[in-house]
């Protein structure tokens, strides 16, 4: 059994998170950080970010799991870094010196950073990686829809899909964030199209039109239970890796 520290305790993740180890063996939660003024989410105990410093020393937790924004995440990183806590990070949003401050926390303890804990979703990367190797000079558009409350646009899982995408056909792209008015396809570019609706999970769709056929392949998150169990499969993998830049698809792999 593991102990876990949940940062956005009180956020949608992060109360995915604290059930979804209610029902598991492996795991525990120690405490939950929040800056919402919550005591306790499903009987965990959430504390303030000040406090998060102090609760790794006094906890010593195997592992800390965040699900919050990028000025936070970071901050976290920091703290756990200082206190040679692995880091699960699932926030999305972060611009480059936020990540590359991430990164840096990666010398010190095990960080893995994940825009996306569904399985289904490293399934989808390799099938996309395969139809764009397959289907060269198609026109490829990227449809992304999440609830109402996201912040970030697109999201952290479409930039990783437009990376795979970049990685298969081998070279650099123009994103089309979106169509207005007299706006003709160029050649090459690579449409990203951002829905925000109601209270669904994430869907993420990739078409690739051309020679009078199109491929279009979707995954669709039912549940926040499905990244938060991934995230906590990572937790538990990661307390047992040396400190290091680690991937979701390590999990799988392994
Ligand atoms: N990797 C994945 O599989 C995955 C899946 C889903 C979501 N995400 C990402 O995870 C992040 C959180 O998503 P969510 O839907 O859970 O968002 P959310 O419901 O807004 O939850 C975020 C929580 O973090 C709290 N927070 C904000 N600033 C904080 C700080 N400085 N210290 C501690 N807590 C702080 C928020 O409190 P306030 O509301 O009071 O600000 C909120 O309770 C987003 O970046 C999202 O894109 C990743």
């Amino acid at each position: 059994m593991i102990r876990l520290g949940v940062t956005g305790a009180a956020g949608r993740m992060g109360e995915a998170v604290i059930e979804t180890a209610a029902g598991r063996e492996d795991v525990e939660v120690a405490f939950g950080i929040d800056a919402a003024d919550v005591e306790d989410v499903q009987g965990v105990p959430v504390y303030k970010p000040a406090a998060f410093a102090d609760l790794l020393d006094s906890h010593e937790p195997d592992a800390v799991i965040d699900f919050t924004v990028p000025d936070a995440a970071i901050e976290f990183a920091t703290d756990c870094a200082d206190a040679g806590v692995p880091l699960v990070t699932g926030t999305t949003g972060h611009d480059d010196l936020q990540f590359e401050t991430v990164a840096a926390a990666s010398e010190q303890i095990p960080v893995l950073k994940a825009t996306n804990f569904a399985r289904g979703i490293q399934a989808l990367l390799r099938t996309v990686s395969a139809a764009v190797e397959a289907l060269p000079g198609y026109d490829i558009e990227v449809t992304e829809t999440h609830h109402n409350g996201k912040r970030d646009a697109p999201s952290g899982t479409a930039n990783t899909i437009l990376e795979e995408i970049e990685d298969a056909r081998g070279e650099d792209f123009e994103e089309v964030y979106g169509r207005e008015g007299l706006q003709p396809r160029e050649a090459g570019e690579v449409g990203v199209h951002v829905r925000r609706a109601g209270d669904i999970r994430g869907e993420h769709e990739i078409m690739l039109a051309g020679n009078d056929e199109a491929v279009t392949l979707t995954h669709r998150a039912e549940d926040r239970g499905v990244f938060a169990a991934g995230a906590i499969d990572a937790a538990v993998w990661l307390s047992d890796q040396d400190p290091g830049w680690y991937e979701f698809a390590d999990v799988i792999d392994s």
